[in-house]
């Protein structure tokens, strides 16, 4: 039997380079997917590519309380139940020195990536106090130490660890695991982004600096980062919560 047969999966930032491939793989073992995230367009061709019987979609900004709702009620409407949720979607905002930080991107950067994580936990709890199931929130090794000129991701990153040690805890009696994901850069749009901000006009030279500080030389790619998901969704962990997981060549030994 396939490791996630009849199960339910919700995964927020389902358009994006980790969620996308998270949702494949977890179709590949059964799961029945729910994809939520802000870009339709791209939500919609995931879904073709998973396959209809496989997989739905539910277009959501996850920064606004009242969509998570939905998107958490539309799982509910169309699988009955919801086993796993990842809870992944995640903006890099800018690269700025912190005294010229736009302060409306450190409130998108704080919207989307802390409210949005607690908004998804708080709609999902109720309906896993049920059965059980396994939380993941996609944090990052900028959960675990500093860079400088992205201090508003750092801060969300940080403060999704916490989140998380409190949801595992207040999960536990109900059989709710709830763990972090902490990946190095990874391969992916968000990169690009990042790198560009890092180095304007020679993104290049802004990646091999980033691989320089990787021990393993590299990038993590989407699929590795998704396939531990699936670890610390399934049941070859069931005795790990409340733990932060760095997926990143060695980068914060
Ligand atoms: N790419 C990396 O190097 C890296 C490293 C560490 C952690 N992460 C984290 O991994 C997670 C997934 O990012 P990714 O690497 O797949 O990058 P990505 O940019 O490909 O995916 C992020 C997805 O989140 C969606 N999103 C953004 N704001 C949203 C909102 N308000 N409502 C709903 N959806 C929204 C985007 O549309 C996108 O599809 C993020 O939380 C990110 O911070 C990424």
């Amino acid at each position: 039997m396939r490791k996630f047969q009849d199960k339910v999966v919700l995964i927020t930032g389902g358009s994006g380079g980790i969620g996308s491939t998270a949702g494949k793989l977890f179709a590949e073992e059964g799961a029945k997917v729910m994809l939520v995230d802000i870009d339709g367009q791209t939500l919609k061709e995931t879904v073709k590519e998973i396959g209809e019987e496989k997989a739905s979609y539910v277009v959501a900004d996850v920064s606004k309380e009242d969509q998570v709702k939905n998107y958490v009620e539309k799982t509910i409407e169309k699988y009955g139940k919801i086993d796993v949720f990842f809870n992944n979607a995640g903006v890099e905002g800018k690269v700025k020195p912190l005294d010229e930080y736009p302060m409306d991107e450190f409130h998108k950067v704080i919207d989307v990536n802390v409210k949005g994580a607690y908004y998804g936990l708080r709609y999902v709890f109720p309906h896993m106090k049920k059965n059980g199931g396994s939380i993941m929130i996609t944090s990052s090794v900028a959960g675990i130490s500093g860079t400088p000129n992205v201090l508003p991701y750092v801060t969300s990153k940080h403060a999704v660890n916490g989140m998380m040690k409190s949801a595992a805890l207040e999960g536990a009696p109900y059989k709710i695991r709830v763990n972090t994901i902490n990946p190095s850069p990874v391969d992916n749009r968000m990169m690009r982004s990042l790198e560009e901000g890092f180095a304007p006009g020679q993104g290049t030279n802004a990646k091999e600096g980033f691989e320089k500080m990787i021990p393993l030389g590299r990038y993590a790619t989407n699929e590795e980062v998704a396939k531990l998901a699936l670890f610390l969704a399934g049941p070859d962990s069931e005795f790990i919560t409340g733990t932060i997981n760095p997926i990143d060549g060695g980068m914060t030994a």
